[in-house]
């Protein structure tokens, strides 16, 4: 990414709070009109990364630049973002316009220029007629769109939006994800959404930082953190995944054999991508990468046989356990609901057929 793409750029960025190590090295660039997510489990120093961005946190070691600027001795204020609050923080003895004009009090513009901002607000957020009724008059999802109108009022060059839907059900979520994402495509400023849903910043993200322990693990777009995951963390953060012990018994040039108890199988990959693992490796598969059968598969390069455990209906997908070996190796396999009516009635116990391709498997360090 070239100096002018760049709208943020986060350099071994490392927070401290006494003995507590809240954030260490943080390295990563964010790109102009990007929606960027940092996404972790809880206490993995997501707001205190978002802190630091806003100024309202100091970083114990490292830089923040924003716009091409240094931004270690810029106050809270002068910089070219603003934040909006997972609690919404809008008053709610104010009615909606004032809420969203707040802001604008300290540049001192004329009544009518005052007006039209706002006004242009309230259509951006699908408000309009609404900026005399009381912020504790509106849904929460109202109430959550008139906190982004204002933050947004005052023209910021980066949202910093901290777990922005974390306080709304599952479909005013969902609806407001779909909406949070149109507003940014059509203004174009750039995003930097906290939460620690993966679903929400698989969803809505350009690319996606994924923090665990104060580290970012891996910065990638959302298919290339699901297709290539660097690390057995990130790989079971981000959707589901089967992990099976493998071994590398031999390399041969550019590519590598390896041993696949579980599937009683062995596979080549290239040694590019086990460059940087051990001989015991782990072998990651999604669920949904496996097919299951109800007779040994002639057509398929790849097949093992095992036990059906269990058979979950989860609407559209339908998922399904089975036992590998009496070792007590299970795999997840997921199908569409519709290929699985397809198999008719499988039993718990019924021996069944699994089929993969190499290009599934994803070789991973123990770590
Ligand atoms: N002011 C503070 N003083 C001491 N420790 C702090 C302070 N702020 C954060 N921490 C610690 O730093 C770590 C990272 O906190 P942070 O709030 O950044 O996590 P988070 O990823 O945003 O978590 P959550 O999803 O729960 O909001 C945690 O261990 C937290 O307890
Ligand atoms: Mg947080």
């Amino acid at each position: 990414m070239t100096q002018d793409e760049t709208m943020i750029s986060v350099r071994n960025i490392g927070k401290r709070f006494g003995s507590v190590v809240a954030v260490e090295d943080a390295c990563f660039d964010i790109r102009r009109g990007e929606f960027f997510s940092l996404l972790g489990a809880s206490g993995s120093g997501k707001t205190t990364v978002l802190r630091i961005m806003a100024g309202f946190e100091a970083a114990t070691s490292g830089a923040i630049f924003i716009d091409g600027r240094q931004m270690d001795a810029v106050p809270p204020h002068q910089r070219p973002v603003n934040m909006v609050f997972q609690n919404y923080a809008i008053f709610p003895h104010l009615n909606v316009a004032d809420n969203i004009g707040f802001g604008l009090r300290k540049l001192k513009l004329d009544p009518v220029e005052r007006r039209r901002r706002i006004d242009e607000m309230l259509e951006l957020i699908k408000l309009p007629g609404f900026g005399d009724r009381l912020a504790d008059q509106l849904s929460g999802g109202q109430r959550q769109r008139v906190a982004l109108a204002r933050a947004l009022v005052l023209q910021p060059k980066v949202l910093l939006l901290d777990e922005p839907l974390g306080a709304l059900d599952k479909q005013l979520r969902e609806q407001m994800q779909v909406e949070l994402r149109a507003l940014q495509r059509s203004i174009g400023v750039t995003f930097v959404l906290v939460t620690h849903d993966q679903e929400e910043a698989l969803t809505l993200s350009d690319r996606i930082a994924v923090m665990a322990d104060g580290r970012v693990l891996q910065v990638d777009t959302p298919a290339g953190l699901y297709e290539r995951p660097c690390s057995r963390q990130v790989a079971g953060f981000v959707g589901n995944m089967n992990f099976l012990p493998a071994r590398v018994v031999s390399q041969d040039g550019g590519s590598a054999r390896i041993d696949v108890p579980g599937l009683q199988t062995t596979c080549s990959i290239s040694a590019e991508r086990l460059a940087r693992f051990g001989s015991d490796i782990s072998l990651a598969i999604r669920p949904e990468r496996m097919t299951l059968h109800r007779e040994r598969p002639a057509d398929q390069a790849n097949s093992v046989s095992g036990v059906l455990h269990d058979r979950m209906y989860l609407g559209e997908r339908t998922q399904f356990q089975v036992a590998l070996d009496d070792r007590g190796t299970t795999i997840a396999v997921s199908s569409s609901t519709t290929v699985a009516e397809r198999l008719g009635s499988i039993d718990p116990g019924a021996q069944v057929w699994l089929s993969w391709s190499e290009e599934a498997l994803i070789p991973l360090g123990n770590d």
